[in-house]
């Protein structure tokens, strides 16, 4: 059992960005691995789950993520345990095609059932444009992300998401391919370092930024 705080409130509202992390900590990579899973229960455009991982848990994989990261970010990459770089994955219908399709072919749905799912929302996506898939795509690599801040603290950790990064180049960097993938987001994780002061950020009152239709 690895999740050690089952405490909705505490975990939501006490979370805050740590960018000084203690480098003696190591994350498994099966833990690393569970939270990915947990992250990966949320929702996507379509179920598409239009999102690739990148665990950068060593010194060599953080040196090749250094070259395309901001320096301010250094602090966090040099300390953290592990990051996990989120990518979204503008042909994840290709692969839910070829899901489905393999489905069919093992006997387990109709023709009828398979040409009702490629014909609901999969044209849509097979006609969409570059920025569609890429918008898409961001944005449910985005709610993974967002699940996966929380996630870490459930299993005892804090984290900082960020996106201070060469755009351009830090697809190639974390060794994806850059006609396929588009960068979210990158979590570093970890336990605080001894002493680090962590800002409680504040948050606009939400009624300034409420309307009602
Ligand atoms: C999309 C996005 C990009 C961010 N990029 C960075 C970054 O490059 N470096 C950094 O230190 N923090 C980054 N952050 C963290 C924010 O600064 C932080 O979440 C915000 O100030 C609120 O503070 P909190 O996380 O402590 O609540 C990013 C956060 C988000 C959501």
């Amino acid at each position: 059992m690895t999740v050690k705080n089952n405490d909705f409130e505490d975990v939501m509202f006490n979370r805050h960005s740590v960018r000084q992390f203690d480098p003696a900590v190591k994350i498994d990579r099966d833990e690393l691995q569970t939270m990915i899973a947990s992250a990966a229960t949320a929702p996507s455009a379509c179920n598409l789950q239009s999102w690739h991982f990148v665990v950068i848990d060593t010194p060599e994989a953080k040196a090749k993520f250094k070259k395309a990261a901001m320096k301010f970010n250094y602090p966090q990459v040099d300390s953290a345990s592990a990051i996990i770089f989120i990518a979204g994955d503008t042909q994840s219908h290709v692969v839910y095609r070829d899901v489905w399709q393999k489905v069919y072919e093992a006997g387990k749905i109709s023709k009828e059932r398979l040409e009702q799912i490629f014909n609901t929302f999969l044209p849509l996506y097979e006609h969409a444009d570059k920025d569609f898939l890429m918008l898409d795509a961001t944005l449910d690599g985005a709610m993974v992300g967002m699940q996966l801040l929380l996630v870490a603290r459930a299993h005892g950790y804090e984290a900082n998401p960020f996106s201070g990064y060469d755009f351009k180049t830090v697809i190639p960097a974390v060794g994806l391919d850059p006609e396929r993938y588009v960068p979210v987001m990158a979590v570093a994780l970890g336990k605080p370092a001894a002493g680090v002061d962590v800002l409680k950020t504040q948050r606009y009152d939400a009624k300034t930024q409420t309307e009602y239709l």
